[in-house]
């Protein structure tokens, strides 16, 4: 093998052990760009100088920022518009239903990236006060990269991200001009809790809703497998998960069915749920 090759694969092993992610050989070109600039703050003259300062571990930070650098944050507002428009057409108002005695809803996002996605979610119960009066939503938002992480809290964003899918009267309704950026208003961000999760650990609570979107599609089928067996776990035995719209359960994990009259909605299969119920 290559120099280069080794280290490249000294540098998305790192990745697929820290965080289950794996990146194929169509997307390998990626990894020496989205390294430049690292590399470049820190005077590493290329990936093999890059690979062999990881593993020496001289430089205690360097495999998380590694790490940081080669995950795929890509999100934007309102992602596949019509899973956002089922859940609140359909998927919500039978949860509505269902916890009318509660009225509580617990929701996670999981791989919630720069936080787009939860935000999304929580327009749909602060456009609609009426209808969700007298509710506790909670809706818990994680990732694995922490950069993602204190973006989404910031909840600043640029006018390029602000304008990816969200309609400009919800950009005026939940955010503040501050400067050349969007900053989220409390009444939208009060909704929501950040926190760091690895979807490779296991996650403590029961949720109706969890949104895990875009994040598992590149895990191994055995990390996906297991991934989906915690995400069974985590939800209520009623409740859904929601996947991306090109992602699927259908081959990948015994833990979940298509739930019926949702489509990318998935409950958790009979015999997962009597194990875990
Ligand atoms: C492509 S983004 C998708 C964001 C959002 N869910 C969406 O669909 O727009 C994938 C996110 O998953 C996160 N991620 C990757 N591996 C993870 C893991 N093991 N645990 C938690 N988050 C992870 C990445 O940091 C990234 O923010």
């Amino acid at each position: 093998m290559s120099a280069d090759k080794a280290a490249l694969r000294t540098l998305t092993a790192l990745l697929e052990q820290r965080t289950g992610q794996q990146i194929g050989p169509n997307r390998v070109w990626r990894v020496e760009t989205v390294l430049k600039s690292l590399m470049k703050e820190r005077g590493i003259a290329d990936l093999r100088a890059l690979a062999e300062a990881v593993e020496s571990r001289r430089d205690p930070g360097l495999a998380g920022d590694v790490v940081e650098a080669l995950l795929n944050n890509e999100t934007f507002f309102f992602r596949d518009a019509q899973m956002f428009d089922q859940l609140r057409t359909t998927v919500l108002e039978q949860f509505r239903e269902r916890r009318a005695t509660s009225r509580r809803l617990s929701i996670w996002c999981a791989g919630c990236s720069t936080g787009q996605e939860a935000y999304s979610l929580a327009m749909i119960f602060a456009d609609n006060p009426v209808r969700w009066n007298g509710w506790t939503i909670d809706i818990t938002a994680t990732d694995v990269s922490d950069a993602a992480l204190a973006k989404a809290k910031s909840g600043f964003y640029t006018q390029f991200e602000i304008q990816r899918g969200l309609p400009v009267t919800s950009m005026l309704r939940w955010f503040d001009q501050v400067g050349p950026d969007w900053r989220v208003k409390r009444e939208l961000s009060r909704y929501l809790r950040f926190r760091r999760h690895n979807l490779l650990m296991a996650q403590t609570g029961r949720f109706d809703l969890i949104l895990c979107r875009n994040v598992l599609l590149y895990f191994s089928p055995d990390r996906r497998r297991e991934a989906f067996d915690r995400l069974a776990d985590s939800l209520a035995p009623d409740g859904l998960l929601m996947l991306g719209a090109g992602e699927t359960v259908i081959g990948q994990t015994d833990a979940f069915i298509s739930a019926p009259d949702a489509r990318g909605l998935y409950a958790r299969s009979p015999a997962k749920a009597r194990r875990v119920a």
